[in-house]
């Protein structure tokens, strides 16, 4: 059974805040949702097998790693995980939510043309219904990987019980777990559109 982690740290809260917030320029938008990016990946990448070497009591990551940001708002997601892991792979997913259904539609994926990874690591600020999440999953279970975690800044309780209901497997780990879905499948309070607001596109 893969865990649900929710950080919930200050720089998180702090961050968050500015996130939320609707006056926040796109610069600002786009500093708080690096600095979340920064924790998240802290924590997504803290379990990760290893070997420990017996020589010097060390240990080394030796997983193959795939980082799979989910277009567009994902991207905001990679650099932190690079740098923390700059051995991985990023394979790219394009999805957007239609807006009459709620539904995932996929517009890109990356996947087939490699080897599966060992360990994907997902990659979106939001998980609402959790419709993409479930589709990415299904992506990956697809191609052949065996462990696969998410990370998300915030989740509503729905897309987090729809994720495990799909694959209970997966590991879960959000900054903050928002209080519920809206009539319209937003996630309340939220930050808005993740991705216009990151990209300056609203
Ligand atoms: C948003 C978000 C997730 C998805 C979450 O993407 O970044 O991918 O919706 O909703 P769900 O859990 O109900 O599937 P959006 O459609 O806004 O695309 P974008 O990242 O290109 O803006």
């Amino acid at each position: 059974m893969g865990s649900v982690v929710e950080i919930r740290h200050a720089v998180v809260r702090h961050n968050l805040s500015i996130a939320r917030d609707r006056n926040s320029t796109t610069s600002q938008f786009k500093s708080a949702l690096s600095r979340l990016s920064d924790v998240l990946a802290c924590e997504t990448t803290r379990s990760l097998a290893g070997t420990p070497l017996e020589r010097t009591a060390g240990f080394e990551i030796m997983q193959s790693v795939g980082l799979v940001p989910i277009l567009r708002a994902g991207l905001a997601l990679v650099e932190s995980h690079v740098s923390l892991l700059p051995f991985s792979k990023v394979f790219h997913l394009g999805m957007y939510r239609d807006e009459e259904t709620a539904l995932p539609v996929s517009y890109y994926n990356k996947l087939a043309e490699s080897t599966p990874v060992e360990t994907a690591l997902i990659l979106d600020p939001m998980l609402a219904t959790g419709g993409s999440a479930t589709a990415a999953i299904d992506a990956l279970r697809t191609w052949g990987v065996t462990t696969i975690k998410l990370g998300c800044l915030i989740a509503a309780p729905e897309g987090i019980a729809a994720v495990k209901q799909f694959d209970s497997d997966v590991d879960i780990t959000v900054c903050m777990i928002d209080q519920h879905l809206d009539a319209n499948q937003f996630i309340r309070p939220g930050l808005g559109d993740a991705g216009d607001r990151y990209f300056g596109t609203t």
